[in-house]
């Protein structure tokens, strides 16, 4: 069943060369419960576009592949639809917006699979998947049982859920439904890069699929393809000061943009942290810091994870001695 010391470079977008030593692909809920009652500590790879591969994988890899998309439940405001784990998001977005189903399009272009989405609640300009979300069924590795979550289950934050904290490594997303709506569309273009794209564009009056396709344009515009130079997206989560930490900042830096999570907690994007500490753009050897978005860490071609990790841990030391701040990573190391 196992393949040995397969090459990960093509299934993790940052495009690292590490080996997997057994290696395992499944289609089916069937076959992947087969492999977790014989072999419980299993290392799941999915669209790996949240990873960083600092090392060769030494317990069996497990690449999830479920297909399927399905259609739930549907009536004249709503419909309720389940993708498998092993969609691709993209792919599963442009088929919501096919279908006119509306809640995805501001989620447009995002890297990856729909079972990783719910992992770390993925979010571009004003949404989350946790506003569509209905449940998501996971398998429990220890008792092989398939267990339903409510979005409350999930405990989703900024970036954030449980299967990132309490139930690390316990389970495994195997489906996600979604309720999406089916008329009278919610447009969220209040994002100033959207309402700007959408100006540029002469779209008055925005439907789901302009949205989308304003959506598209900007993340063509900012962030490298993976297909085309490795990254894995924003590298670091922006950062939450408090309101007298912020405003030193501010009284050095008039200019910094923030947004105001509450009275004592502001959100200071950690792109302009990076690009402050004269990173943007800069390249040692194959690993860089994208020209466009000082946030987002790229693979030039041959770079190693041990690279990409010295360059992140450089930018995480100036930040913090330049500003006291201490950037967490968003991208899994492993
Ligand atoms: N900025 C800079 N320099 C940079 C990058 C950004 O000064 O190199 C400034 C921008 O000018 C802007 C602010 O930082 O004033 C925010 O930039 P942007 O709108 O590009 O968003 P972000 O906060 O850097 C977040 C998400 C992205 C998401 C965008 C749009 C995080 C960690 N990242 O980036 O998510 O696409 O907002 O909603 O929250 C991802 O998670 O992989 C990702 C790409």
């Amino acid at each position: 069943m196992f393949q040995k010391n397969v090459s990960l470079r093509a299934l993790n977008t940052f495009g690292i060369d590490a080996l997997a030593e057994k290696f395992a692909e499944v289609n089916s809920v069937s076959e992947l419960s087969t492999i977790i009652e014989a072999q419980k500590d299993v290392f799941i790879l999915s669209g790996g576009s949240n990873i960083l591969l600092t090392k060769n994988i030494e317990k069996p890899v497990v690449f999830l592949n479920i297909k399927g998309i399905d259609i739930i439940e549907r009536n004249d405001s709503h419909v309720l639809v389940k993708a498998q784990a092993g969609e691709n998001w993209h792919e599963f977005v442009c088929w919501c917006l096919s279908h006119d189903f509306g809640g995805l399009e501001n989620l447009s272009l995002i890297p990856g699979n729909v079972g990783t989405s719910p992992m770390q609640n993925i979010g571009a300009y004003g949404v989350e998947i946790k506003d569509c979300f209905e449940n998501l069924e996971a398998l429990e590795i220890s008792t092989g049982r398939i267990k339903q979550f409510t979005a409350k289950e999930c405990a989703f934050g900024y970036r954030e859920s449980v299967f990132k904290n309490d139930l690390k490594g316990k389970y495994i997303i195997l489906n996600v439904t979604f309720k999406l709506s089916t008329s009278s569309h919610q447009i969220k273009a209040d994002y100033g890069a959207i309402k700007d794209q959408l100006a540029s564009d002469g779209v008055l009056s925005p439907s789901i699929q302009d949205i989308s396709k304003a959506v598209i344009a900007i993340r063509k515009s900012k962030l490298p393809d993976p297909k085309e130079i490795g990254n894995s997206g924003s590298f670091f989560k922006n950062p939450v000061i408090s309101a007298t930490h912020f405003s030193k900042i501010k009284a050095a830096h008039p200019e910094v943009p923030y947004y105001t999570v509450t009275e004592d907690a502001i959100k200071v994007p950690a792109g302009w942290l990076v690009e402050k500490c004269g990173f943007k753009g800069k390249r040692f050897g194959d690993a860089g810091v994208h020209k466009k978005q000082a946030l987002v860490l790229v693979n030039y071609n041959r770079a190693k994870g041990a690279d990409i990790l010295d360059l992140a841990k450089n930018i995480q030391t100036e930040v913090s001695r330049q500003f006291e701040i201490d950037l967490d990573m968003e991208v899994n190391i492993i």
